[in-house]
């Protein structure tokens, strides 16, 4: 290890390939993932762990059920999640399988000294068992015949069993949780461990099995085998190389820093976990973290529920990094959350393909357009807008730094996005297509420009640990060749590191848009008839208009609800805007399709429901107003990016809005 070397160990659950792995494992596993990758773009040695928990009654009897031998059945399951990892670029050192000799070995030594010192003792045992869960549970915990963690029916078992003096260790744990608030996070859980499990006092564990024979046999008592819990957690050690020939590993990066997972295991980790550590003599892990979990309406996602979620399938249509960004941006790490592909798809319009993609073409667009490609350098004088930008970018890092201490991942996603959301601000503040019409404002133009290629080179950076593959194709469009020192994190404490006369290039769009109600029709897998199809076209076209009935509650007991804050309103953004043409859109005598400029550097293209009150010849030039972030959608077949608002008299006459003093286009309404 170089002097001051630091180093960062993180593990997810060693995962059940009972089946196949589900958008919820996947959850855990991209967390983790950010997480390593933002420690390692940092500086930091990175070690992060993940793998699989091949033993169990539950393992066998699903390879039963299929017909399989427990190996070939697991064989076959892990090379599908390491395939689906690989498409989730899942940044792993090691995967490790309970199922290895490099495993197995340390846990029989583990179990060996145990029962050396005294701590595992001969017994009987009678009591429930959760096989979903492999978890034991006493007749005061068992609920109603149920488990109380997964609610399925627990099994009354009586066996020889090994037992370890889990009550020994009970006091020191829970000292150790008092001292150390951050071993369990959120502190919620702490309170549950402490209060449901710790306080009424602890129960030695049986940590064998002898009624079936797929898990690790105990070395001195062949017929019996390691309980499950036991084998799986010790992986965190086993794969470091713990009393192997060989503990550098170990050496370097035990303690873990954090341990992630969701809620339903953190009893394991937070209870047994560190107490089988501290009977062997080991530092704890300094932190659990115990997230959320993604939930369908139905409740858990999981595979007995048959509410799960394939990630391949959003992956195949959307891109990993579409499906990273969602999982870790839409759900406060910690808390539950209900997946919906309709707000996956939106968050991909709006934030992916609006926010970010835009402000990508734009900028470029505009340096080819006014600079033949060449990023131009910007010049000495700095205006309020410039200093503003640069002092967002430059305080970004630190801020992205201190939440993913906290792996507020979502809140870190939002500060970055403040910085996309004001570099695209910047853009409307110093409207580059009026400077580009003033040769004396070319040099202004080109600060203006050159400040948002570097805004946008800091955006690709930080955006790395989230999402992989987009900074290099921000990359390629910017010019910034591989492996630059411009995409380090040191690269993050100056300004104006991006070289001038840098060649860009326009590329495909990184995000493009959807239409999210074909998209959500293909992953309900329904078929488009053209009935739907039509029925659908009206109802867009209908608009806002809403029916009577809907009117009739709005107005009616329903007119509370209708009141929205102010908040609500500034989301919606109103501007003047100037028809420059208009066409009747084919096979309709209802639509007009508007190319409207509202200040931006290309106009927009509008369908409007008007065409029966005014004629596509008497529109250009006139001035209206027009709702500018909207999610667009296709009308006809037309795509539409945004809304003309008009007045609608109670005999059904219409006519459009304006302002009662000539402003430009683009003003905004507020
Ligand atoms: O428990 N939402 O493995 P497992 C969020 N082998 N996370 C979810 C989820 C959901 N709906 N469903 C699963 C085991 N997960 C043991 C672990 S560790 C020594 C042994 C994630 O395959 C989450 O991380 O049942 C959860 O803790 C883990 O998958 C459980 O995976």
């Amino acid at each position: 290890m170089e002097q001051g070397e630091k180093t960062f160990f993180i593990t997810t659950p060693i995962y059940y390939p009972s089946d196949k792995l589900h958008v919820g494992h996947s959850y855990t596993t991209v967390a983790a993932d950010a997480l390593a990758r933002f420690k390692r773009l940092m500086g930091f040695d990175v070690r992060f762990l993940t793998g699989t928990d091949e033993h169990g009654q539950k393992i066998q009897r699903s390879a039963e059920a299929a017909g399989k031998t427990p190996q070939l059945f697991v064989d076959e399951v892990v090379s599908w999640i390491k395939k689906l990892w690989a498409t989730l670029d899942i940044s792993y050192n090691d995967f490790i399988r309970t199922t290895e000799p490099r495993h197995k070995k340390a846990v029989q030594y583990i179990f060996n000294k145990l029962f050396e010192q005294g701590d595992i003792y001969k017994g009987h045992y009678e009591g429930w068992y959760c096989t979903p869960c492999e978890a034991f549970w006493t007749a005061r915990q068992v609920n109603e015949g149920n488990c109380p963690d997964c609610g399925r029916p627990v099994e009354l078992v009586a066996e020889e069993g090994y037992f370890f003096r889990m009550s020994k260790y009970a006091d020191k744990l829970l000292q150790h949780i008092e001292e150390n608030p951050d071993f369990i996070q959120p502190s919620s859980r702490k309170n549950e461990m402490i209060n449901n499990f710790l306080r009424p006092g602890l129960e030695d564990l049986c940590i064998s099995r002898s009624t079936f024979d797929w898990g690790i046999p105990i070395p001195f008592a062949p017929d019996n085998v390691i309980y499950v819990w036991l084998d799986a957690l010790s992986n965190y050690i086993t794969a470091l190389g713990y009393s192997s020939d060989d503990e550098t590993l170990f050496n370097r990066y035990w303690p873990a820093d954090v341990h992630l997972m969701a809620k339903e295991i953190i009893r394991f980790h937070t209870i047994y976990w560190p107490i089988f550590l501290m009977a062997l003599g080991i530092p704890l892990p300094k932190q659990v973290f115990g997230h959320g979990w993604l939930i369908m309406k139905e409740g858990k996602m999981s595979k007995s529920r048959g509410n799960v979620i394939d990630p391949m399938r959003l992956i195949d249509r959307y891109g990993s990094d579409s499906l990273r960004y969602f999982l870790l941006r839409e759900i406060p790490f910690g808390a539950d959350g209900v997946f919906n592909n309709e707000s996956m798809l939106q968050r991909i319009n709006t934030d992916l393909a609006n926010d970010l993609g835009n402000l990508l073409s734009r900028t470029i667009t505009m340096v080819e357009r006014y600079f033949g490609g060449i990023i131009p350098a910007p010049e000495a004088a700095e205006e309020p807008v410039d200093r503003e930008l640069r002092e967002t970018a430059l305080s970004t890092p630190a801020r992205l730094e201190e939440l993913m201490s906290k792996l507020q991942f979502s809140g870190a996603l939002e500060a970055l996005w403040t910085l996309v959301r004001r570099s695209n601000k910047y853009i409307d503040e110093n409207m580059p297509w009026s400077l580009a019409k003033d040769e004396e404002k070319k040099g202004r133009l080109g600060s203006v420009l050159y400040n948002l290629c570097e805004s946008l080179r800091f955006i690709s950076v930080l955006l790395l640990p989230f999402m992989p593959r987009t900074p290099g194709r921000i990359w390629a469009q910017l010019g910034v060749e591989s492996s630059s020192e411009l995409q380090s994190w040191e690269s993050l404490t100056s300004w104006g590191l991006l070289k001038p006369g840098t060649r860009a290039e326009r590329r495909e769009d990184l995000f493009p848009r959807l239409d999210i109600e074909k998209e959500l029709k293909i992953l309900l897998e329904g078929k488009a008839t053209p009935e739907n199809e039509n029925r659908k076209e009206e109802e867009k076209e209908k608009g806002h208009t809403k029916t009577k009935d809907a009117q009739e509650k709005d107005t009616g007991e329903k007119a509370a609800e209708n009141i929205i804050s102010i908040d609500e309103f500034s989301r919606v953004e109103i501007r003047v805007g100037q028809i420059i043409s208009a066409e009747p859109v084919p096979k309709t005598d209802k639509l007009l399709l508007l190319k409207v400029n509202v200040g931006e550097e290309e106009p927009r293209q509008i369908v409007a429901g008007i065409a029966k009150f005014y004629s596509a010849e008497e529109l250009p030039g006139k001035k209206a107003l027009f709702v500018v972030n909207l999610q667009p959608v296709k009308l006809r077949g037309v795509l539409s990016e945004g809304m003309i608002l008009a007045a609608v008299s109670p005999d059904g006459k219409l006519a459009l809005t304006a302002v009662d003093r000539d402003l430009p286009p683009g003003s905004k309404i507020s």
